[in-house]
């Protein structure tokens, strides 16, 4: 199995600083295993891998394959927790240039988001683009009254509609919502369309395991067996109480402990381009957990080495309230080798023979000495390599690590009140009825 491992030597916290939190991570561990089956605990994340819905599992695959014969466009409406986890996975595990590569190559439909902004441009642009090409759509919403996925949803609709006529267009809209409650359970039931479940205990920034991730996963193509056999993994790797054997509570207790010392922001760094929304899965999920009560790490993400020529000034010299986590990919899927130049104009000779991801793992370990003496500390989780397995395991770390983060940092990490408050302000100047 391919594996995850945590190394903290350069993030200044050393191993008896961690064990004091000794107590109260194994009080939590108990508090998540005893409330797992309370419906209104919102743990229904933490023996998902294990305990899904086999038979919606076997209804995914199917649309999924059905989706492909049927449709060069899929495109899946959805915002913040209803969609960022697939986009995350889709990029990290298929090729860079997905979208645009020939579908002999890519063998699955082209996977375009709508319904996470609220751009007429956008919107207009994506129309265009699909043209009359066929397309099928997801919309994913728990609460189903989202306003960005709703409006996308009602034009997209109306598109199909018009495009197919209402039984086609019937076959070709795939709702995942509530099972019973909400807007959009009573449209999808009236119209007849296959609707997949977004359980009750599992809140949107924790979801991407259940339909709301897995239906537009598995119609990239990507292995979903796979992706829930990496996070079963996970599950029983991080399901010790014991904080010495517990990596994923460890990475949580070392984040609290740094944020103690005005480390409050934490900047998650990749070294490959296909994780940039795997960062973006990552910062929602920790800032909408933690971010509260006045308390809270700000969870920021950067590209490197693209961003080392934008943001690398700030983190070497800027503000000192800042703590990195990398992300190493140990074997990259592929290789060049850089090759000598008889003329040697750019100077490049002395890379004669070495390989483009040999150069990229000097500039990490280069980067990592460099802001480390600049006082910023860091935590590296070494990847195996971008596969489907890595990635569950990763999504499962990450989930466990930030409940049981916010719980050290003494917030509820499955509640978001804070967003209602633009929306609010929002429905009023939109004259919303009781707003
Ligand atoms: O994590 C969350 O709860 C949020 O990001 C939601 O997923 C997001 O607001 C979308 O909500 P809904 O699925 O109800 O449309």
């Amino acid at each position: 199995m391919s594996n995850v491992k945590l190394d903290y030597k350069n993030s200044g916290i050393t191993d008896k600083e961690i064990m004091k939190y000794k107590e109260k991570v194994i009080k939590i561990h108990n508090e998540f295993n005893e409330n797992a089956n309370d419906e209104n605990a919102f743990l229904g994340w933490l023996h998902l891998p294990t305990n899904y819905d086999k038979k919606e599992f076997e209804r995914i695959k199917k649309a999924a394959k059905r989706i492909n014969k049927t449709s060069e466009i899929f495109v899946v409406i959805g915002i913040g927790g209803s969609y960022l986890g697939a986009r995350a996975v889709i990029q990290s595990l298929t090729n860079t240039f997905y979208n645009v590569l020939d579908k002999k190559k890519r063998k699955a439909p082209q996977i375009l988001y709508a319904g996470n902004n609220m751009s007429s441009d956008y919107l207009q642009d994506l129309i265009d683009y699909i043209g009359d090409k066929e397309i099928s759509i997801n919309v994913i919403s728990k609460s189903g009254t989202t306003t960005e996925p709703a409006i996308a949803f009602r034009i997209f609709r109306e598109i199909l509609e018009t495009k197919y006529g209402i039984e086609e267009a019937r076959k070709r809209i795939y709702v995942t919502t509530d099972k019973q409650k909400g807007a959009l359970r009573k449209l999808a039931e009236e119209e007849g369309y296959e609707t997949f479940v977004i359980p009750d205990n599992i809140g949107g920034r924790y979801s991407v395991l259940t339909a709301v991730g897995l239906l537009p996963i598995a119609t990239a193509g990507i292995d979903i067996e796979k992706l829930m056999k990496g996070a079963a993994y996970a599950e029983d790797k991080y399901s010790d109480g014991n904080l010495k054997y517990n990596d994923c509570y460890k990475y949580a207790v070392i984040r609290n402990i740094l944020y103690k010392l005005y480390k409050n922001t934490e900047i998650l760094v990749n070294y490959e381009p296909k994780l940039h929304y795997f960062t973006e899965w990552w910062k929602q999920l920790f800032g909408e957990s933690e971010g509260k009560d006045q308390l809270g790490i700000f969870p920021t993400g950067v590209d490197f080495t693209t961003d080392l020529h934008s943001m690398g000034q700030y983190i070497q010299q800027g503000r000192r309230n800042l703590f990195e986590t990398v992300i190493n990919v140990i074997e990259p899927k592929s290789d060049i080798i850089i090759k000598e130049d008889e003329d040697n104009i750019d100077g490049l000779n002395f890379l004669d023979g070495k390989t483009v991801s040999f150069v990229n793992k000097k500039a990490m370990e280069g980067t990592i000495e460099a802001h480390v003496e600049g006082d910023v500390p860091n935590i590296l989780l070494n990847l195996d390599r971008l596969d489907e397995e890595t990635i569950g395991h990763l999504i499962y770390f990450f989930e466990k690590a930030c409940a049981m983060s916010g719980k050290i940092l003494g917030v509820n990490p499955f509640d978001q009140p804070g967003v209602e408050a633009y929306k609010k302000k929002m429905f009023k100047l939109l004259g919303k009825p009781g707003y």
